[in-house]
């Protein structure tokens, strides 16, 4: 078991209907887990009283709402974000350069102005659910993996930590944007995260995907559903550790 949890790639999406359930689960897997991925549905269910319990407790969250809006508005939510105390906050790169570079001050100008450490803010490229055909359909005719990896280098230039990437993307975001660049990724299945795909498409494994150059994974299901949540999550960081 990890005794340092800040170098711990195991982020759980606490993908629950419930801040009870969500603080239950948190808590059980507290010393297992790298951080907790609240989205939005929990978000909007329950507002930024359940990151505060959850930071209070310890816990690093990444607040994935995936901001997409203008600059100005943008930045006023990461603001907000901020001061929730959420480690890790998100945006979507296709707002374009000004929105990122206005999310990135907006997180360093917040994290000082409060003392706290400043953010991690990491960019959403292309949606894992959108292929090239659905791609197009929005106007982008470049190959998909070309346009995620133009928007992980527009993150890089607008000032942003990383960005949120499916398994296949990271080997061509880690050579494009260099070692120091955090990419997060979801779509963990198989060995210790079980066999179950649920929707996930193009999955990997937890110990393949950190291989590939993942900084940290994001695994919901097959730990949240497990039977036994802590057993499942203790297992997945045993085989990081065996593979790495
Ligand atoms: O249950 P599962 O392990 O599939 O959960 C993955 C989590 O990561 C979910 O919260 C899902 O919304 C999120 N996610 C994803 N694919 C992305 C971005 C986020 O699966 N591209």
């Amino acid at each position: 078991m990890p005794t340092d949890h800040t170098r711990n790639p195991l982020l759980v999406a606490l993908d629950v209907d419930s801040g009870d359930r969500a603080i239950a689960l948190a808590t059980e897997l507290r010393d297992v887990a790298g951080g907790f991925k609240i989205g939005s549905r929990l978000f909007t269910l329950e507002g930024p009283a359940l990151v505060r319990r959850l930071v209070d407790a310890g816990g690093r969250v990444f607040l994935d709402l995936k901001f997409h809006d203008i600059p100005n508005t943008v930045a006023q939510a990461v603001e907000a974000a901020v001061r929730t105390g959420a480690w890790m906050i998100n945006v979507h790169a296709s707002g374009g350069a000004a929105m990122m570079q206005a999310a990135a001050r907006a997180g360093s100008d917040a994290s000082a102005l409060d003392g706290r450490a400043a953010p991690l803010l990491i960019a959403v490229t292309v949606l894992t659910s959108m292929d090239h055909a659905s791609l197009r359909e929005t106007g982008v005719e470049r190959p998909l993996l070309e346009q995620v990896v133009t928007l992980a280098r527009m993150a890089q230039a607008a000032g942003l930590q990383g960005v949120v990437a499916s398994p296949r993307e990271t080997a061509a975001i880690r050579s494009a944007c260099g070692p120091e660049f955090t990419i997060v990724t979801p779509g963990i299945r198989g060995a210790s995260a079980g066999q179950d795909q649920n929707d996930q498409a193009r999955t990997m494994g937890p110990g393949e995907a950190v291989r590939a150059g993942a900084s940290f994974i994001v695994v919901g299901r097959p730990i949240i559903a497990a039977p036994q949540p802590r057993a499942a999550a203790e297992a997945i960081i045993e085989e990081i550790s065996r593979r790495t």
